[in-house]
């Protein structure tokens, strides 16, 4: 069905962009750069500069980040760590795939890890605690940092959500042993298809995952260190993302802007809860505009049928999926979750009569409801 509000618009943000985006593609082309070659180092470089760390490592996903980061700090078998019950399924996946356990815990009124919830659930099992940064929010790594400090665990941040998003002007996959980052097509700086960063200031983090993506080779020497993966950030993809990455600043604010009219449009309308939250150390940047109501399925059908595209992230919790084989950690907030949001259209090229549109046909919704 074509949507009056499209959730987002590829077509749209490739047309905008098509000079600069052709450009680089044919460059690779033309000059036969296809793999691992002068394009991707440039934008690990830049990547790097812009979250604050010494390295970047160009991999094909958040998921191998998060796997080849917890590799780098040493999780194996009959290790445990720590994450939140809500977030994408990739976070536990890789914990899983390392051979760990993935201790879930709730979440906060922001949707990020709960600070004073993570102390109970540390054992001498536990190796490391992974914050994910949900929706373009930063967790509380003041907070977080001090528990791991004390503990001495190590953090992954998984930022797959939150490029440019900074707490206490530190930005996100600054603060931990490495950061983890998805170039998902959706993601605020996505590529043509799947693709994912390392990011640290460990030389011995950006080593491993260098050699891990690339079936464990060293480039240099042909010498193979490890049983790799064949996860290497493609050469053309990584071209792409360079240019967008020029443009990422501007999207940003885009991005505020746009949550800051969802915001003026949507206060005090029906039960809704809104993700804006307090404390000024945070400089969120939006990946999703993630709205809350106890009437969010009626909700979302009504949008629907007006011509609102909109999503859920995630509709039921990790645990009532049988085939992960998790055990129910009884986390009624992730469940209330579950039931209640809805994400919002957000993307680089959402304009303001789209946001009129939706906030419109929400507030009939909660008239007439
Ligand atoms: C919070 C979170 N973690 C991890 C990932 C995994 O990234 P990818 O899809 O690039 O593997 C995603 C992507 O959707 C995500 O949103």
């Amino acid at each position: 069905m074509a949507y009056k509000v499209p959730f987002v618009d590829a077509k749209l943000h490739y047309a905008r962009l098509k000079p600069e985006i052709d450009g680089a593609i044919v460059d690779c082309l033309t000059k036969g750069d296809l793999v691992y070659r002068k394009q991707l180092k440039d934008f690990e470089d830049r990547l790097a500069e812009f979250v604050g760390v010494k390295y970047a490592v160009g991999v094909n996903s958040g998921y191998h980040a998060l796997h080849f980061a917890l590799l780098g700090a040493g999780v194996g078998p009959g290790d445990e760590v720590i994450t939140v019950a809500h977030t994408f399924v990739a976070t536990v996946s890789a914990i899983v795939h390392c051979g760990a356990k993935p201790v879930l815990i709730e979440v906060g009124k922001d949707y990020n890890i709960d600070p004073s919830r993570i102390e109970a659930t540390i054992t001498s099992k536990t190796k490391a605690i992974i914050p994910v940064h949900l929706n373009g929010r930063l967790s509380d790594m003041g907070k977080v940092m001090a528990i791991a400090d004390k503990y001495k665990l190590a953090v992954i941040e998984d930022a797959a959500q939150a490029l440019g998003a900074s707490f206490g002007g530190r930005r996100g996959g600054s603060f931990g042993l490495a950061g983890c980052f998805s170039f998902y097509p959706f993601k605020i700086l996505g590529g043509f298809g799947d693709g994912g960063a390392v990011t640290t200031n460990d030389p011995g983090v950006a080593r491993l995952a260098s050699l891990l993506r690339y079936n464990g080779e060293d480039r240099e020497t042909g010498e193979y260190h490890h049983h790799g993966y064949t996860a290497l950030l493609d050469n053309v993809q990584a071209a792409v993302l360079d240019v967008k990455l020029r443009h990422l600043p501007k999207w940003i604010e885009h991005r505020r802007m746009i949550a800051s009219l969802y915001r003026e449009a949507l206060t005090g309308v029906g039960d809704l809860q809104l993700p804006h939250f307090e404390g000024d150390q945070y400089y969120d940047i939006f990946q999703n505009y993630v709205i809350r109501t106890q009437q969010r399925d009626k909700l979302r059908a009504y949008l629907k049928e007006q011509g609102v595209e909109t999503l859920v992230h995630w509709p039921k919790p990790m645990w009532e999926h049988k085939g992960l084989e998790l055990p129910d950690p009884g986390l009624k907030e992730t469940e209330s979750i579950c039931r209640e949001v809805i994400s919002l259209p957000m993307s680089a090229e959402t304009a303001e009569e789209h946001v009129q549109i939706t906030c419109q046909v929400i507030k009939n919704f909660f008239k007439g409801a």
